[in-house]
Formats: structure tokens, sequence, C-alpha cells
């Protein structure tokens, strides 16, 4: 018992006080990232088998051999159904036993769509619609063409790598071609990996010759832009709880997806690397040599030198996607069709949300509550961390700080708030403890090799971990959810799941040994990077089955490829300081083209105590990203935002202000974001795919191609360099509107924008119509019914379009039509009002204003026309702009507004 406290303490301490490089591997010292690594180029292994090609009407099938071992693989190629897809799967013929396939990242099964095959000599060719892959036989390579443009080489490098399970050789075995000295058994720090099937590694390159940019495989603190990995470690996916994780760094975080993108001024392709094992990805962004180029383009021949990646896992089969585009949202879209988006969430999930770890008790609570009412700042949601539980048992409750929190959740329910609470995937081994009894009896942990309970160290002490890919764990698990089950909550709690990836803090790299065994009998090395994405899988058939016509609301730290389809992220355990706050940015850019448009970070950091500035603009650029949350460690100092006085507390709260009043077209934003899959937070390349000085901007954002947020990021600065894009490959450009002042901007490039401590730089684009709400009251629940105002910034020929999403903000009913979608249109002095679908969701919400920026000349009326029955409406001035007051006209009516001269 006292050894038990000593190494609590010992890792709680350790947890909280320093950046320790030394836990976690370089590629060098991991053996197989060392082995795909010193694979040499140009001098490919692997051919086809002559007459082995199969063709069949939407695939093709032939086997692959290793030159020297003769080792000998399968080989698929499909051409997806979905557009300009392709798919390749490469696996053992004849394996010593199956290898791992991921199944569970997949929306559902992708169907193959038909093809044509053309036969040559040495290679041979599959078309689809406008793309082809030419196969190339020995040395095997595939290149890609999307409409005659090779656009994505496989294997062009040669550095593929497949090693086949094998049995043990005899120690010293001169026969055996892989030598390395960790193939058969590892040593890590004190850790052992006992690595029973061997080497097991794949890898594969990848180049995209039309590409001067690469970016995506979240989860990095680094920028946007990947950067060439010669002369240092590859991007590493393994997830990890990094203690205090540093910036400009390819080291593992919380979270993997293995998609890459590739972008040049002509077009954009990726490739999806679906393997949840540990991942290496050895990036080759070597300027492009301009004599090679010439001699290429004169000779007809490959480029060799371009951007290029080299993914190389330690286990499971070679299962890639080929994303063609040829658009940026052509290619983002490709991912989230095989993927998955999030679903529309609640309206109040996207409001700001108060957090710490921890709020002591009711009495806190309810403090904290009645204190954002005094200073009238709107705040939806209040975060319970780990110590609400009696001694780190999920699902309950510590009796003395929480004694009744059915009547604190009521009295957070009663002004429109709700509540989330966290649960975490370690489980206390405590014989009294209910789930740990029943985890135990019914074999629902991860097991160890010898088929005992896998046993590690986390927040509660000794603790064993659900094994989530048993579906009866499963379903266990997601029963407790329940309110019969989890005593004290409502349906309306909703949940936070971390320390997923999963984090022992005992373990080796603070994650889970790789040798032990998961349900189906699967290596922990198989599936690591899946772990979470299986915890929130969980959560959400919890979810589901506690409230089936409520919409779920889970945020996880771990995550995986189509983890977006069940849960939220944010960037984890981030530091109180300027560079933190400038990759909050970055990271969730990345994050949204790979999928996860719903993620934040903590804002004001989690680590140390912001100062008022950086706190200031930490919330000014929180409420321009997708999820806000304020968080904060154990350890720091309370930071609600009026602790800093009435300054500080004034300029956060019209932070707050701002985001409650945007709430409408972020609501619109998460619908089109589920219903389209195109991301909701954007880098400029998706709209200025031309101008490649944008290609690297990660200081600036787009969302979707309505708003230009370029917050302010670095401390005492007067004023920002705004980057306005060109919307081809000379100067033209959109016009922009700054959304305070309606102030125009024509110019492309860099302008300076003065900023005082209250000041966010947005603008917004010419072109656009954007739907806000003026009244901020306490919460967002209780602003349903509020009238909406409408922004129309023109464009340089007098237009605009927008859209507005209206539901219940909360159940299914949306999945049934019970929505109004409504299209707005400005052309020609007049707007036209009109729905998309039926207007089939009642409500009393009516449009109070309509403020139209960029107009030549002051109208001096504008006339209402609903069913041919017209009305005089007055217009006044606004600031650059003009308003039309109080049009009073429904969201469910079809009606348009001319301005009349
Ligand atoms: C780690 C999480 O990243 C952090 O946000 C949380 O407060 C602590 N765990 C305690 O639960």
């Amino acid at each position: 018992m006292r050894l038990t406290i000593f190494l609590l303490i010992l890792c709680v301490f350790e947890y909280a006080v320093s950046v320790d490089h030394t836990k976690f591997k370089t590629c060098e010292q991991s053996s197989f990232c060392r082995r795909c690594r010193n694979v040499k180029p140009n001098n490919s292994k692997f051919a086809l088998l002559p007459g082995t090609l199969n063709i069949y009407a939407d695939s093709v099938t032939a086997e692959l051999q290793h030159k020297i071992n003769k080792h000998v693989f399968t080989l698929k190629i499909e051409a997806l159904e979905q557009d300009n897809t392709f798919r390749l799967l490469v696996d053992e013929k004849t394996p010593l036993k199956s290898r791992y396939r991921v199944t569970d990242a997949l929306k559902s099964a992708p169907k193959p769509g038909s093809i044509k095959v053309q036969e040559g000599d040495a290679e041979f060719t599959i078309t689809s619609g406008a793309n082809k892959a030419v196969v190339i036989s020995d040395p095997f390579r595939i290149d890609f063409y999307q409409n005659d443009v090779l656009t994505v080489s496989v294997n062009a490098k040669g550095l593929m790598t497949f090693e086949h399970l094998r049995t043990k050789p005899a120690a010293n075995d001169a026969a055996d071609e892989i030598t390395d000295y960790g193939a058969w058994e590892e040593k890590f720090n004190a850790h052992h990996d006992s690595k029973p099937y061997g080497p097991e590694a794949v890898a594969l390159d990848f180049s995209f010759p039309e590409a001067d940019v690469l970016f995506g495989i979240p989860e990095h603190a680094d920028t946007f832009a990947l950067k060439s990995t010669a002369g240092t470690d590859p991007y590493r996916l393994y997830n990890t709880d990094v203690f205090e994780y540093i910036l400009d760094s390819k080291m593992a975080l919380y979270g993997s997806v293995p998609v890459l993108y590739g972008h040049g001024t002509q077009r954009t392709a990726a490739v999806y690397w679906q393997n949840a094992a540990e991942t290496w990805v050895d990036i080759d962004t070597a300027e492009k040599n301009v004599v090679s180029s010439i001699v290429n383009f004169v000779s007809g021949s490959r480029k060799t030198d371009a951007p290029a990646a080299h993914f190389m896992s330690e286990s499971g089969i070679i299962d890639v996607f080929v994303l063609l585009g040829p658009s940026p949202l052509d290619t983002f879209k490709q991912y989230t069709s095989l993927t998955g988006t999030a679903p529309l969430p609640q309206m109040w999930t996207i409001a700001y949300h108060q957090s710490r770890w921890n709020y002591n008790n009711e009495l806190d609570v309810a403090y904290v509550s009645r204190k954002f009412d005094e200073y009238d700042i709107p705040m939806d949601t209040m975060w319970m961390d780990i110590e609400h539980t009696d001694g780190k048992r999920y699902f309950t409750w510590d009796q003395y700080k929480f004694p009744n929190p059915l009547g604190m959740i009521k009295n957070l329910t009663a002004v429109g708030r709700h509540l989330v609470v966290i649960v975490d995937p370690h489980v206390k081994r405590d014989n009294h403890y209910f789930f740990h009894h029943d985890c135990t009896e019914r074999g629902y942990y991860v097991k160890t090799r010898d088929g005992n309970d896998y046993e590690g160290w986390c927040w509660p002490g000794a603790a064993s971990y659900t094994d989530f890919f048993n579906p009866e764990a499963r379903a266990y698990y997601a029963s407790q959810y329940l309110p019969a089950n989890y005593k004290a909550t409502t349906t309306d709690v909703m949940i936070w799941n971390d320390m997923n990836e999963p984090s022992v803090f005992n373990g080796p790299e603070v994650t889970m040994s790789k040798d032990v065994i998961h349900y189906g009998n699967w290596e922990h090395r198989d599936v690591h990077n899946l772990y979470g994405h299986m915890h929130a899988l969980s959560t959400f058939e919890g979810l589901m089955g506690r409230d089936p016509n409520q919409r779920p609301f889970i945020l996880t730290r771990s995550h995986f490829a189509g983890t977006q389809r069940y849960a939220l992220i944010w960037t984890g355990d981030n530091m109180a300081d300027w560079g933190h706050l400038q990759h909050s940015i970055k990271m969730c850019l990345t994050e949204a083209v790979a999928g996860f448009s719903f993620c934040g970070a903590d804002v004001g950091g989690f680590f140390g105590n912001p100062n008022a500035e950086l706190f200031e603009r930490w919330y000014q650029t929180g409420a321009f990203l997708p999820f806000f949350r304020g968080h904060a460690h154990l350890e720091t100092k309370r930071r609600e935002p009026w602790v800093y006085g009435e300054k500080t507390r004034l300029i956060v709260r019209e932070a707050l202000r701002k985001r409650y009043s945007y709430l409408p077209l972020w609501y619109t934003m998460f619908y089109e974001h589920e219903v389209t899959g195109e991301p909701i937070m954007r880098p400029l390349l998706t709209h200025y795919p031309k101008d490649k000085e944008a290609f690297a901007i990660d200081n600036e954002f787009l969302l979707q191609d309505r708003l230009l947020v370029r917050p302010v990021i670095e401390q005492g600065v007067k004023k920002v360099n705004v980057y306005f894009p060109a919307i081809d490959d000379k100067s033209n450009g959109d016009v922009w509107y700054n959304i305070d002042t309606l102030k125009r901007f024509t110019n492309v490039g860099y302008e300076s924008i003065p900023v005082e401590s209250d000041t966010i730089p947005v603008f917004q684009r010419g072109g656009t119509i954007i739907p806000k709400k003026e009244r901020i009251r306490r919460a967002s629940t209780l602003m349903k019914n509020d009238p909406y105002t409408l922004v129309i910034c023109l464009n340089r020929e007098g237009k605009a379009e927008g859209t507005l999403y209206v539901d219940d903000e909360k159940s299914f009913d949306y999945r049934n039509g019970i929505h109004n979608y409504i299209k707005f249109n400005f052309e020609n002095n007049k707007l036209d009002v009109n729905p998309i679908g039926k207007l089939k969701y009642k409500t009393p919400a009516w449009i109070e204003r309509i403020v139209i920026a960029g107009l030549e000349r002051v109208p001096k009326s504008a006339t209402l026309i609903i069913d041919g029955v017209s009305q005089e409406l007055e217009v006044l001035p606004h600031g650059e702009a003009i308003a039309i007051r109080k049009p009073g006209t429904s969201v469910q009516q079809i009606y348009n507004i001319r301005l009349n001269y």
C-alpha cells in the first residue's frame, strides 16, 4: 500500500513538473523505423509476378514478389465509385497468421466502381473515368494520372518494405535478411517488448510531382506545411501523452491521422495510409531541382525530385487510398467521404465552455456560473475534471465535494447551461468498485501475454484498461451512461474522454506495452492508434443508447482517422505562452483538413499562468476557432474572465459576445460540414490555390470562404500584417470588409492593420452574406428564438450570396427534414430569399436588420415584397454601410427586398 502511494505520488509529480525527451523514442531507437529508413532508394526489391494478373469488372489483382527472399504478396487495386479515388491493398499471399486490417476507421465499406484494363508488355493500365493507374512490373511502381497529368506516384523512389511473418531464425542465422538487433525483441529504457512475431513492418513512398507543398498527418505541434525530414527524425504518428509538448516538433502527440496532401498551383492530391500501428513519415520536400525538371520536361520522363512522403508502419498491411482531387476542396471531400464527417452538434456545444482541473465543489460551480451572470458574460457549459469522482472511479461522484450533483445540474440547466463530465478509460483496480469488478469477472480488460489482466498506472494508481475492441465490453461500457446506471446524471450531461492514447504513466513511452493482447488476439502493436477511437465510439454508442434523439457531445484527446464521426478534439496540454497560442491555429488547421473541423485548444494555456495580455489575445483567437473552451491545470491560478480586473474582463467579454453573435454562422457551417464534408476552418490555399505565397500561411485562416481570421497572436504588437490572397496567379483578389468597421480592402498582399487591445482582425469576403444574432444572452440556449441580422458584403460586381440553417438546435429531427435551410442572393440591388428544400421547422425567429456594405450609392429606401404585397422599409446609414431596419420577416418566409434610389 505504501509503495502504491509512493509510486503514485512519483507519477503525478513526474507528470506535473518536467518534460523528458528520453521517454520517447527517436527513429534510431526503434527497430522497424531504422529498418525501413535504411532501405536505399532506386533499387526496389518488389516486382509483379508475370502471369498473375486477374482482371475483374471492378478491380484487378496480381502477385508481387520480393526478388531476394522470393516471398509472394497479393496486390489488389480498385477505383472507387466515389470521385477520383483509388484503393491499393497489399498483403502476404500466405501469411503465418492473419495480419491486422483496420476496419473501424471508414464510415462504410467503399464501393469499387467499374474499370477498364489495358495490358502492355511491362505494365498494365487501369482506367476509371478521367483517371488512370499505370502499374509498372519491375521494379514495381504505380503512376496515378488525373486527366492525363501524373499526380501521385507510388514506390517511385523504390522505398517499399513488406516484411513477411517468419519463424524466429536461430541465433546468427545468416540466411535471414533482417539483421537489425531489435527485430525480435526490443528494449527501451526499462521496458521490454517481447515481439513474438518478429519483424513485420510495411512501408511505401508516395511522390506528388505537381505539388509545391505537403501538409496533413496530424497531430504534431508544428507548422501547417510539412517540413523536410532530411537530417531530422521523421514525423511520428503514435498516440502518446507527451508532458509539456514542445513546439516546431515532429514528435508524436495524442492523435494520429495518416492522411497527407500534396498541393501545387495546378492540382491537389492526397494519400490516406490506413494503418493503426506506430507509423513514421519521412518528408522529402527538397526544392525542385530546376535543371533536372527541365531535363524531365524535355525527355518526357518522370520527375524524380517531386515532393514525397515515405510512410513506415510497424505492422498491419498496406491499405492506401489515393485521392486525385483535383482541387483542394475536392480532395478534402474525397477524404471525408471515406472516413465521415462530424455530425451537426447541438448549438450550445459551439458556444463557450468554462473548464478547469478542477472546480472544487458544488458551491464553486454555482459561484462561477453566478459570476458570469453578474458580469454579463455569456457562458454555456461548466466542466468537471477528474476530481469530481470518488477516488478516480469514473461514473461516480465524490460525495463530499458533490453531495447533490442533480441539484447542481438543475441549477445550471435552470439558467440555460450544461455540464460536461470526464470519463477516462483506465479503471481503478479496487474490488469494491463495480466497474472493476464487472470488467474483471467478464474478462473485459486488455490482457497480458499470459492471459492476465494488464495493469498499469494512471490517475487512480493501479489501473486496468477496458478493451474497447471487444464488442461486449463496448456494450457494457456504453450501458454505464444510462441514467439508471450513471447515478446523478441526466441525459443533458455530456462527456469528456481523456487519457485514451491510452496514457499509462509507468508504461513504455507513457502508454501500453505493444505485446499486450486485445480482443481477437491482436497485439496492442497492431491497434495502438485506434484505442482512443474505439473509446470514443463506445461513448458515442452509450450516449445514443441513453437518448437516441439527442445529439451526443464527446470530447476526446486521442483520435484516429474517422473519430470525427463520434467526437471532437482539442490539442491537449498546451502551455500559457505565445508560441502555444500560435500553434493552436496551425494544429487545428491541420486537423481540419484531416476531418476534424471541430477542434480547439485550451484557451489561456493548460500549464502555467498567462499574463493579462496573453489571456485576452487567447480569448480573441478562441472566439474564432471551432471549439472554444477555457481550461487550466490543477496547479494554475484561478483565471475566470473577471480575475484579471476590469480591463481584461471587458476585453474577454467582448470576444465572447462576438463569438455568440456569430453562432448562427457557426451553426450553418457545422450543418454544411456534415452534409458536404468540406472543412469549416480552412487554409488559404483552399480558395486561393494558385497563390503560392498563401500556401504555407498558418497564422491566419478562413472560415469556409466567408471569413478571413488573423487574430493578434504576438505579444505587444500595435499592428499585424494581414495577407489578402490572390485568386489567380496575377494579383487579382477578393474584396474584404473588416467585420467591425466594414472598411473595404481591395489589394492583394500584406496589409498592415493597426490593432488595439480589443481588436480581432477578421474580414468578411465581398460576395458573402452572413447571418448573426446581436442580442447576446447568458447562454446560447436562451437565444434560440431571437431575431437575426444579415450582413451582406458585396463583391466588385455588387453581388453576394449566403445561407442560414435553423433547427431545434438539439435533436436528430433535422435528419427527417425538420429544419429551415435558406439561401440568400443579392444582385442588381435586390435581395432574394428562398428556401433550399422545405421550410419545416417552426420558429418565431425573424430578421431584425440587414446590413449592406459595398454599395456605390446610398439608397433612399427599400421595398419588401412578400407574396406580391409590398411594404416600404427604412434605410439608415451604418458606419461605412447601410442598414435596413426591421424587415420583420420570419425565417420561414420567401421574399425579396429591393433597394430604391
Ligand atoms: C490531461 C488532460 O489533457 C487535461 O486537460 C486534464 O485536465 C487532465 N488530464 C486531468 O484530467
